[in-house]
C-alpha cells in the first residue's frame, strides 16, 4: 500500500473555510482507505506568519480539532501535529546540505515575497528555509505520494531534488516521493469572484464560524453586476453562489424537498424570475445543512478536549516511530 502524506498550516484562528473543505478535507477524508495516509496540522509552518504564541496554540488545536469532527479517523491513519515530531527538524539541519541557495531563491513563497517590493535581505530565513522544512516533512517518513494544489508543487519537487541530490552523495537512502496535483480537486473561489477563496483576504465562507457570520458572508456574495433588478435577467455563471451549488453538489445532498432542483434556479435566474437575495437563502439554508452534523461533532469534540490531547499523543507516538527509523538510517548514512 503506498503511503500518502499531506499536511495544512494552522495559519489562521478562523479554523476551517467552504475553500479548504472541498479542496483538502474531502478528498483526505475519502483517501483514508485508499492508500496508508499520515496527516499533519503544520505548526511549524506558521511559525512565520503566526507570533504570537497563543494564536500558535490555538490555530493548531482547531485545525487539529476540525479534521477530527469532519472524519479523519486516527485508527485508519497517522494523524499528529507536526511540532510533536522533533525528527522532522533534526532531518531539516541534515538536508539543508542537499540544497543550495540558488536553487531555494527560485521558490514561489520566496518570490511573491520580493514582489511585495521588500529587500531581499530583509526576508525571514525561516520564510526562505520553509521549502526544506517541508521536504523533511515529507522525507522523514518515506513517503510515496504528495497529492497538492497547483501552489505546492513546486515545494514537492524540491523535495524530490533533495531527495536525489542527497542519494547521489550517501547511497539509497531516501525515498523519493512522488507528486500528485489534485486537478480534478475543485479550486474555489472567494465570495467576490476571481481570487480562490483564502481566510487573509477575508473571501471566505467559515464553516465553524458562527451563523451569523457564515450567513454574513453568503450574504457578501458577488453575483451578476448586470443584474441591477431581481426581475432582469441574469447569467448564473455570474453568481459565486452557483459555482458553490454546483461544487457541494447540491441537488444530489439537498434533503429540504421544500426547496428547489438547482436547474429549476438556474432557468429562473436567466429568465429574472429569482432574486439574488432569494438564491443565497436557499444556499444559506443548504449550507447549514450540509455540514450540520460536522459542526455538532466539533462542538461535542470541544467539550471533551482531553479526547483530542489524547489522539494527538498517540497520534505522535505513531509517527515517531516512523520517523525514527528513517531518521536513524540518515544519521547512520552521514555519520552523526
Ligand atoms: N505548505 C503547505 C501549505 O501551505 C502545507 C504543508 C507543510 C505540506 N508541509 C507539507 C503539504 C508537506 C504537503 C506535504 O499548504
Amino acid at each position: 500500500m503506498k503511503r500518502i502524506l499531506s499536511g495544512i498550516t494552522p495559519s489562521s484562528p478562523k479554523g476551517l473555510h467552504l475553500g479548504n473543505y472541498l479542496g483538502m478535507v474531502k478528498p483526505a477524508v475519502a483517501m483514508q482507505d485508499k492508500g496508508q495516509c499520515y496527516y499533519f496540522v503544520a505548526n511549524l509552518h506558521a511559525l512565520n506568519t503566526v507570533y504570537s504564541p497563543d494564536d500558535v496554540m490555538k490555530n493548531t488545536s482547531t485545525i487539529f480539532t476540525e479534521y477530527i469532527a469532519f472524519g479523519i479517523d486516527p485508527n485508519k491513519i497517522t494523524f499528529y501535529v507536526e511540532s510533536d515530531i522533533p525528527e522532522i527538524p533534526y532531518l531539516q539541519t541534515i538536508i539543508n546540505n542537499a540544497v543550495t541557495v540558488a536553487e531555494l531563491k527560485r521558490m514561489h513563497a520566496y518570490k511573491d515575497k520580493l514582489q511585495e517590493d521588500v529587500s531581499p535581505d530583509s526576508i525571514g530565513f525561516g520564510l526562505f528555509s520553509y521549502p526544506v522544512l517541508m521536504a523533511a516533512d515529507i522525507l522523514a517518513f518515506d513517503t510515496d505520494i504528495v497529492p497538492v494544489g497547483e501552489d505546492q508543487a513546486q515545494h514537492v519537487e524540491i523535495a524530490r531534488d533533495i531527495a536525489r541530490s542527497f542519494n547521489n552523495r550517501y547511497g539509497d537512502i531516501l525515498t523519493i516521493p512522488e507528486l500528485s496535483v489534485q486537478k480534478n480537486v475543485a479550486r474555489v473561489p472567494g465570495i467576490y469572484g476571481q481570487k480562490k477563496m483564502s481566510k487573509s483576504l477575508g473571501n471566505d465562507i467559515p464553516i465553524f464560524g458562527t451563523e451569523e457570520e457564515i450567513k454574513k458572508q453568503i450574504m457578501s456574495i458577488k453575483t451578476d453586476p448586470a443584474r441591477i433588478h431581481p426581475s432582469d435577467p441574469g447569467d448564473p455563471r455570474k453568481n459565486i453562489t452557483f459555482t458553490y451549488l454546483d461544487l457541494l453538489e447540491y441537488d444530489l445532498n439537498n434533503k429540504d424537498d421544500s426547496l428547489p432542483k438547482l436547474s429549476q434556479m438556474k432557468e429562473c435566474y436567466k429568465k429574472g424570475t429569482i432574486g439574488d437575495v432569494a438564491i443565497k437563502k436557499i444556499f444559506y439554508s443548504f449550507f447549514l445543512n450540509y455540514f450540520q452534523d460536522y459542526r455538532t461533532k466539533k462542538q461535542a469534540c470541544v467539550k471533551d478536549i482531553d479526547a483530542i490531547i489524547e489522539i494527538r499523543k498517540q497520534g505522535a507516538e505513531k509517527a515517531r516511530k516512523t520517523a525514527t527509523k528513517v531518521l536513524d538510517r540518515v544519521k547512520k548514512a552521514v555519520g552523526v
